[in-house]
């Protein structure tokens, strides 16, 4: 099934402002490391949301994703902000080009997508290569918590519900191989019809240790691994995301 087809339509207008809010938290953490990225490859940009508030900030900025539709919003929303930013349609784990950058970033458990740990290990070796030497990898995920228990409280959730717009998620009880299910039902008004949009969407949750082992592989030394970016505290057994600071050695 294609991903974040029609789903674009309505993740560009709806409340995603996960990666946005993480600018602000930033300068706290690259200062408690004594850096200052200035080349960034932001892997799995969406409709660039964080891409576009990084230019801003005047540091080169580079996206990657595999949906042409998000792609699509993201360079209208560049185009709208004035900032000039190289967008590619690439698959993370398949990424191959020769720029080198000194961060790497991929938010929104656009990591839990990959669900085989041979594909986590490849996207970890093909982010080790495109980084500077001593060059940062920052990424969240959903925790296997977050995914099988978060996901199925929260199920149904009602996301958008406007005049033009309708858009509900549903996670079924199905938990296997540590992979969760999401149905996305969406309704675009278009006219004087009403268009419907369907994707299901699954997730794959990892262990800690199984995230550990797979970007030793790929030659990362851990600098920091938090439940929350903003308080950079440790992660609980109940924590439902995961955040990685990651160093190219
Ligand atoms: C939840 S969205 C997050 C987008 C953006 N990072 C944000 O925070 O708004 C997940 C994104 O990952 C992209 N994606 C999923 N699997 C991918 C893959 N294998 N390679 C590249 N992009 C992928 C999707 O197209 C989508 O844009």
């Amino acid at each position: 099934m294609n991903l974040y087809k029609g789903f674009a339509d309505l993740y560009t207008k709806g409340p995603y402002h996960f990666s946005e809010r993480l600018v602000e938290y930033l300068p706290k953490v690259f200062g408690r490391f004594h850096i200052r990225p200035k080349k960034l490859l932001d892997l799995c940009c969406g409709d660039g949301r964080f891409a576009v508030a990084m230019a801003k900030k005047g540091i080169e900025v580079t996206g990657l994703d595999s949906s042409r539709h998000m792609l699509k919003y993201a360079k209208m929303r560049a185009k709208k902000a004035g900032v000039k930013i190289d967008f590619i349609h690439q698959k993370m784990q398949n990424l191959s080009f020769n720029k080198k950058f000194d961060l790497v970033t991929c938010w929104f458990d656009s990591l839990n997508y990959l669900l085989t740990k041979k594909e986590l290990i490849k996207t970890f070796r093909n982010v080790s290569k495109v980084l500077n030497k001593n060059g940062l990898f920052i990424f969240d995920m959903n925790t296997i918590y977050g995914l099988s228990v978060n996901w199925q409280d929260n199920s149904p959730c009602v996301i958008q519900d406007t005049d033009k717009l309708f858009e509900v998620h549903i996670c079924p009880p199905i938990f296997k191989r540590n992979i969760a299910t999401l149905r996305i039902i969406g309704f675009i008004k278009q006219g004087r019809h009403w268009c419907k949009v369907v994707e299901v969407h699954k997730e794959r949750g990892y262990r800690l240790s199984e995230i550990r082992k797979s970007f030793k592989k790929a030659h990362f030394k851990e600098l920091g691994c938090w439940e929350s970016l903003k308080k950079m505290t440790k992660p609980k057994r109940d924590s439902g995301k995961v955040f990685f600071m990651l160093r190219k050695i």
